[in-house]
């Protein structure tokens, strides 16, 4: 794998990220030798559009990876070849062929057989779009060097409906995307240069994604604007030649906003005419589009309840419209009221979805389908399943997945999420006392419905890696991967994206599973552990610690901490009734303290901190331990990516590096600011004596300081004890001095700084007048202010003290960024805590 490193160096190809999976590198000699029996040829057994996307895909997969040049071919065949076709198509020209039975919809088969006397590969499908599908699988399988000779493989999707939604805004920013501006929209408009869009098309379709909504389900009125849709159908030609629909999210209030009526009752007939209108104007433009999103009543979004109407008026008024034509409204059931009186404890925000959507169960046309996030609340680190997923058996539904990390980390940190979504998938609701698993019910199988499946926000951005994050592509991946197929395994998932990504070599692919599959636990652990939601700040960033941000607000993401007991109680006998919402089976379970599971305690129940758990352990401490343990965990991840180096090549190697140093000091932020605000509120000390008790640690405030003061971190526990220092004068430099007092020696020095997005300050570290290290605060972290946002670590390693040397910080600021720091951490080499 060296060598292959090195021969990537030599072409001078840097690894950007921006083919992801599909990079279809270069096999050793030796691999690529497998595939000499390959024909030379492949033909297509037509030429329409889709046919010809997946046929020069063909020539681009093999000539990368194996340096040769398919021949192309359309009609029939006149020597060996792969063949490319629907089953239709192949019926034509190889009558005596035994086809696989089960080819529907977006199904492929990849097969070896005699076509007109030759022998051929097969790759075929019911459809276009399947034969496509079929050849990134036939693609992927000599990425990663398996037998594509004698293949009799038939595959089929678990669900019809695969989509990616996109929150681009269309002045080209990008609803809680951390990866750039939007590939689709800037100033008003669709982008002129629509490249990015078609190679989006290409992986998305990749995984076997069908559909995607481009807009910010907040919708701009403007979407629909006559000059607006030729802009639309411009995106949707884009998408068109890899098999995936355009769709858009709507206002239900434009025919009032925008539309030159006084009203938008879903029941009066005007509005039903406007919706008809409108989208006949969109069939006109778009022959193929897929269909609309449609938040309302939801944040501050305007829906039917200002008429009376129900949800379901207002989503069959549009789906009628877009019937004739195959299209779908996607009515999502995120609806809340978010003035929630937090003082009444009966009520509930996790109660909400299910309130509203269950009465309706069978009022919804058939191409409608209720949009369900995965949980109760919204996007968490950790929720139960969503209940009314088991409540609406008369009704679409489709899951909705959050693959851009709002709550998760913003891709500044790795956390892999299919196996939170396996978890999801594989729960048993348990209706009417049967097996009902959430993948079973999504995919229409349980309830037997028509429609169903996966939809999964994504917020690609024009940033080369497409998510910002190397590592967080494998969650996109994962995302089709599991909407095809969600009885894989995640390890089964992870170690695919990890060849196809970094290559075949076996310590890569294991190292970078092994982060991948522990990291979504480690990132639980350090941000809000047993089914506390992610302790963030809900009422700004969603990024940093702020678990006080919970509490006392209308939102209703409350955790009901107080100086004795923290949780929810969400039973029936005693607590808001959420339980009740779900069968008896899974009532049984959540509805009795003994028998939640530990990692969903504090969601369904009120307990003293002292409370035990299963573990043994009581509350307070698994509070502790587990962030202390999380902290832990992003520390191997920096050291199991460094034994990468010379294994990858040195682009990506460098990046993932920065970014799990990033992460690992984050999350010891994290660590801090969840544990010192339990300590305070609960006033019980952490058994293994390490909350508010760091040896290593000088203040900032309680240095010598020349030019700096002390500053009131707000919330206080964003700072180590609450407080930093910031320069007084933004023109001049500041300095913070220290005496060093311990053993001569080897050290390594921490320094935890702020780094705004308002500036760009400097900081430079002396040990008497060497300086031992120098850096700028450049990133672009979520926060105008130093808090649990923007506080990073700087590690600095190998410098030698001695007692009475002076460890001198001097800090630059810039604009609006006053080179704040928390605190600096000096510790014997390699003991670092
Ligand atoms: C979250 C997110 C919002 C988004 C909303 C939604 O609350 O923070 O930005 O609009 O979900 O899913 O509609």
């Amino acid at each position: 794998m060296l060598a292959c490193a090195l021969c990537a160096a030599a072409t001078g190809q840097a690894e950007t990220g921006q083919d992801a999976w599909l990079r279809y590198a270069r096999l050793q000699p030796a691999a690529a030798e497998r595939y000499r029996a390959l024909p030379a040829t492949t033909l297509s057994l037509s030429n329409t559009i889709i046919l010809g996307t997946a046929q020069a895909e063909l020539v681009r997969g093999v000539k990368g990876m194996l340096g040769k040049t398919l021949r192309i071919a359309v009609g029939a065949p006149t020597e060996s070849a792969i063949v490319i076709g629907t089953v239709r198509q192949l019926r034509n020209i190889a009558p005596a062929l035994n086809i696989v039975e089960g080819l529907h919809g977006d199904a492929f088969w990849l097969t070896a057989g005699e076509v007109r006397g030759f022998h051929c590969i097969i790759i075929t499908g019911a459809t276009d779009r399947g034969v496509l599908y079929g050849v990134f699988a036939f693609l992927s399988r000599i990425a990663r060097q398996e037998n594509v000779f004698r293949l009799n493989e038939l595959q089929k999707p678990s669900a019809s409906i695969r989509w990616a939604n996109q929150w681009a805004n269309l002045d080209g920013t990008i609803e809680r995307g951390y990866a750039g501006r939007s590939i689709f929209f800037e100033n008003g408009n669709a982008r002129p240069d629509l490249t990015r869009v078609s190679e989006y098309a290409r992986l998305l379709a990749s995984v076997g994604i069908n559909g995607c909504s481009v807009n910010n389900v907040n919708a701009d009125p403007h979407i629909l604007d006559p000059d607006f849709i030729p802009q639309l159908a411009r995106i949707a030609e884009a998408f068109r030649p890899w098999g995936v629909q355009l769709g858009i999210a709507v206002d239900l209030s434009l025919p009032k906003t925008g539309g030159g009526l006084d009203t938008f009752d879903p029941l009066d007939i005007r509005v039903a005419n406007w919706w008809q209108k409108k989208f006949d104007e969109v069939y006109r433009a778009i022959p193929n589009f897929g269909g609309v999103v449609v938040k309302a009543d939801s944040e501050g979004r305007l829906g039917p309840s200002l008429y009376g109407r129900t949800p379901a008026d207002a989503a069959n008024v549009i789906a009628r419209t877009l019937k004739p034509h195959g299209g779908i409204v996607f009515y999502r059931a995120f609806v809340y009221n978010h003035h929630l009186d937090w003082t009444n404890l009966k009520n509930d925000r996790a109660k909400a979805a299910y309130d509203v959507f269950h009465p309706l169960d069978g009022k919804f046309d058939d191409n409608v389908i209720i949009q369900i996030k995965y949980g109760p609340i919204d996007f968490q680190v950790r929720e139960p399943v969503s209940p009314l997923f088991g409540g609406l058996p008369h009704t679409n539904t489709g899951i909705e997945l959050q693959i851009t990390q709002e709550y998760t980390g913003q891709q500044r940190h790795t956390c892999f999420l299919v196996p939170m979504w396996k978890e999801i998938l594989d729960f048993d609701l348990r209706v009417n006392g049967r097996s009902t698993d959430v993948k079973r019910i999504v995919a229409g199988e349980s309830f037997h419905r028509p429609l169903g499946g996966y939809i999964g926000v994504v917020n690609v951005g024009l940033d080369q890696n497409w998510l910002g994050n190397h590592l967080a592509m494998a969650n996109l991946y994962g995302f089709g991967r599991l909407a095809w197929n969600p009885s894989l395994t995640a390890k089964a998932i992870v170690d695919e994206w990890t060849t196809l990504t970094f290559g075949n070599d076996p310590v890569v692919v294991q190292t970078i599973s092994r982060i991948q599959l522990a990291s979504w636990k480690a990132y639980e652990s350090y941000t809000g552990v047993l089914g506390l939601h992610t302790l963030t700040n809900i009422l700004g960033s969603h990024y940093g610690p702020a678990p006080e941000s919970q509490e006392h607000n209308g939102w209703g993401q409350w955790i009901r901490a107080d100086a004795h007991e923290v949780g929810i109680d969400r039973t029936v006998a005693t607590g808001t009734g959420f339980v009740g919402q779900y069968s008896s089976d899974v009532r049984n379970t959540c509805e009795s303290l003994a028998n939640t599971p530990d990692d969903l305690l504090l969601f369904f129940h009120h307990v003293p901190y002292t409370y035990k758990l299963h573990s043994g352990k009581t509350v307070i401490q698994t509070i502790y331990d587990s962030h202390y343990a999380g902290a832990d965990k992003t520390k191997q991840f920096v050291s199991q990516w460094k034994t990468l180096n010379g294994h990858v090549d040195d682009d990506r190697f460098q990046d993932v590096l920065a970014q799990l140093t990033y992460q690992s000091g984050h999350a010891i932020v994290w660590r801090d600011a969840i544990n010192d605000w339990f300590h305070k509120i609960s006033g019980i000390t952490d058994a293994n004596g390490r909350v508010g008790n760091h040896p290593h640690r000088i203040e900032a405030e309680s240095m010598e300081l020349q030019g700096y003061i002390p500053f009131d971190v707000t919330p206080w526990e964003g700072a180590s004890g609450g407080r930093a220092v910031v320069c007084v004068q933004i023109s001049q430099s500041c300095i913070a001095k220290y005496r060093f007092a311990g053993p001569k020696g080897w050290y390594d020095i921490d320094v935890e700084y702020f780094d705004q997005n308002n500036g760009v300050s400097k900081y430079q570290v002396f040990s008497g007048n060497q300086m031992v290290d120098e850096w700028l605060a450049d990133s672009s972290l979520p926060a105008t202010e130093p808090n649990g946002d923007s506080a990073t670590r700087r590690h600095i390693t190998g410098v030698a003290l001695r007692p009475g040397d002076v460890l001198r910080i001097e800090g630059f600021p810039d604009a609006a960024e006053a080179a704040p720091f928390d605190y600096v951490e000096i510790y014997p080499e390699r003991a670092r805590p």
